[in-house]
């Protein structure tokens, strides 16, 4: 674990050399104050003189002085270097975690992946912001303090030092366990974070179907799991404290008979012996602080250890380095247009979770420049995964998918995302004004631009009529909006991307019919010389479209026109006949 902290101190070793300075500079401080000690009982109490006391006590608050600016410096070093290294590390898993593709997050709880990103990252930052230098200062008082000790009285030294071998020994036995169980303690933390933040998420739900109770229960069982495993730690650390102490305690009480004895037969003077009552209370509680402490490492070794193993994972989606491949203008050349903008090459593809149904089943398709296709078909025959595939979020198991005769893995992602604009089946908003929103996929537009995009999808009444118009804020994913103004923003939102290729799953769905229609003309003109996949479950709203494909558990049953569709296919047919006698 120290190994890899180490990579995120190293760029700041400045600072590091600074605070290990202050910290030696303070140890040394700290243990000379035991000569202050010595000289204020032998020259000033023994030697029974006012002015030796006055010496001893301006040393005194010299040495304190240069104690205070040295802690102050240590003090902001090492807090300082504790924060950076911090925001460092929380920054790296960020970036990662927004690299790895969907399916991660898909087998992940997002509270779980959350709490790792403040609670473990916060946990690190104590111990390299405070613990870390607690236990080094404290292990170099150990040291220096030992060392005095020894050449104050070798005889009294050794005597305290019988029980350094019994503090050891618990420390290394009850250290591993700690280690385990804070790991679990983290873990089940976690558990009941990502548990509470899905059940606040749909409260809503959580009420209609008046489950309170039952989440309360689950909660409160997740919480006191956690608290169980964590007394369990608790306990292994409060026997471990409670024994040092005793024997640390115990030695010193058997060395202060010893010294006192030779104080009275005069072997001893009382302020050598005051020096190493000192000296020992300084090592007995550096040794102390060292076993606190240590507990607390382990903890954060096991956040590291979290930490690195979400680092580690490998996001299995890669990109190409090469960019440039798509930026070719193919309107410019009216003979490319006979080259197929998409193409479906014998793809096959099943979501790992259940290898033995495939999803999508020997897909062959092609789409020319242009060209407008709705996927048509019953519900889970594989028309929102065929786009997931498309935008290269999974990797079909067999065939290949290729843009403008690039095959998806010779392209950067980057690049072949930015041909795309998705009106996804359930539209996503973040939680920040109806402006950011429709800026998400294109944040360089213009006011007009906006405006314009809002307008085109029908959006633009219901905005201006919102309290703060486009500066209100939506809530969580557009809580504050109807089903139809949020797929309406989300409309919006593709429209001011201005793609080459557009995806609609079902943009339409929630709307009534009169916008419906509306959106339907702003999206007509939207598609016009626009290659574009739209998914629609009512027929009457694809009419338009230049052909259909009908999807049947995961193949291509058939495509052709309406009229060409009607003919050839019972599938379409029979969907056509059911919708069409029901709106008459
Ligand atoms: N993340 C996933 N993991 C495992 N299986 C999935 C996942 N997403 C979808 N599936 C399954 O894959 C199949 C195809 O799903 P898909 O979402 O592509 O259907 P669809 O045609 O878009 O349906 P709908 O019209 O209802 O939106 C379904 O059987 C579905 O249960
Ligand atoms: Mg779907």
């Amino acid at each position: 674990m120290l190994k890899w902290l180490w990579s995120f101190i190293k760029p700041y070793r400045v600072r590091l050399t600074i605070a290990a300075i202050a910290l030696l500079v303070t140890t040394a401080l700290t243990l000379s104050l035991g000569q202050g000690v010595r000289m204020m009982m032998d020259d000033g109490f023994a030697a029974q003189s006012q002015s030796g006391l006055g010496d001893a006590l301006s040393l005194f608050v010299i040495i304190v002085l240069g104690l205070s600016v040295g802690a102050y410096f240590r003090f902001y070093m090492v807090s300082w270097l504790g924060e950076r290294v911090v925001a460092d590390i929380r920054k790296k898993l960020y970036k990662h975690l927004v690299s790895l593709p969907p399916s991660f997050f898909e087998d992940n709880l997002s509270g779980e992946i959350q709490s790792r990103l403040t609670t473990d990252t916060t946990l690190l930052q104590t111990v390299i912001g405070s613990s870390f230098s607690f236990a080094l200062r404290n292990s170099l008082t150990f040291i220096g303090g030992l060392a005095l000790m020894f050449i104050t009285n070798v005889k009294l030294t050794l005597i305290v030092l019988m029980v350094v071998p019994l503090i050891v020994f618990p420390l290394v036995f009850f250290g591993r366990k700690v280690k385990k169980l804070s790991r679990d303690s983290q873990d089940k933390i976690a558990t009941v974070g990502a548990w509470a933040g899905e059940s606040l998420q749909h409260i809503k739900v959580v009420q209609a179907f008046t489950r309170e109770d039952m989440v309360n229960e689950q909660f409160s069982d997740a919480a006191e799991g956690a608290f169980e495993v964590a007394l369990k730690r608790i306990r292994q650390r409060a026997l471990l404290i409670a024994l040092v102490m005793m024997l640390v305690m115990c030695s010193i009480a058997g060395m202060l008979y010893v010294g006192g004895s030779d104080v009275l037969t005069g072997q001893l003077s009382a302020g050598e012996l005051g020096a190493f009552v000192f000296y020992a209370i300084m090592v007995a509680g550096s040794l102390a602080a060292v076993t606190e402490v240590y507990g607390e490492v382990q903890r954060a070794s096991g956040a590291a250890e979290r930490i690195r193993e979400l680092l580690a994972t490998e996001p299995e989606i890669s990109s190409s380095a090469e960019t440039g491949n798509l930026t070719v203008e193919h309107h410019e050349n009216p003979t490319e247009i006979e080259e197929a903008q998409l193409r479906f090459d014998a793809v096959s593809y099943s979501y790992p979770s259940r290898p033995d149904t495939k999803a999508l089943n020997d897909l062959s398709l092609s789409v020319a420049p242009g060209e407008r296709i709705a996927l048509v078909g019953p519900s889970g025959a594989g028309k929102s995964t065929l786009f997931d595939l498309l935008l290269r979020f999974r990797d079909p198991q067999e065939g290949i998918i290729s843009v403008e005769g690039h095959s998806l893995h010779d392209l950067n992602l980057n690049e072949l995302r930015s041909q795309f604009a998705l009106v996804p089946q359930q539209p996503v908003l973040f939680s920040t004004s109806v402006w950011d929103n429709l800026r998400y996929g294109c944040p360089d537009a213009t006011e007009e631009q906006v405006i314009a995009a809002a307008k085109a999808a029908h959006a633009d009444e219901f905005i201006t009529q919102l309290p703060d118009g486009y500066h209100s804020f939506l809530g969580e994913n557009g809580v504050k909006l109807s089903g139809g103004q949020k797929q309406r923003l989300a409309i919006a939102r593709a429209i001011l991307r201005d793609p080459k290729i557009l995806l609609l799953d079902e943009a339409t769905s929630a709307l009534d019919a009169q916008s419906e229609h509306l959106v339907q003309q702003a999206l007509n003109e939207l598609m016009k010389n626009r290659t574009t996949l739209i998914i629609a479950h009512r027929l009457a709203t694809v009419s338009h479209v230049d052909r259909i494909a009908v999807f049947d558990h995961g193949k291509l049953a058939d495509i052709g026109t309406h009229e060409a569709l009607m003919e050839s296919s019972d599938l379409y047919k029979r969907l056509a006949q059911l919708q069409f006698n029901k709106t008459l």
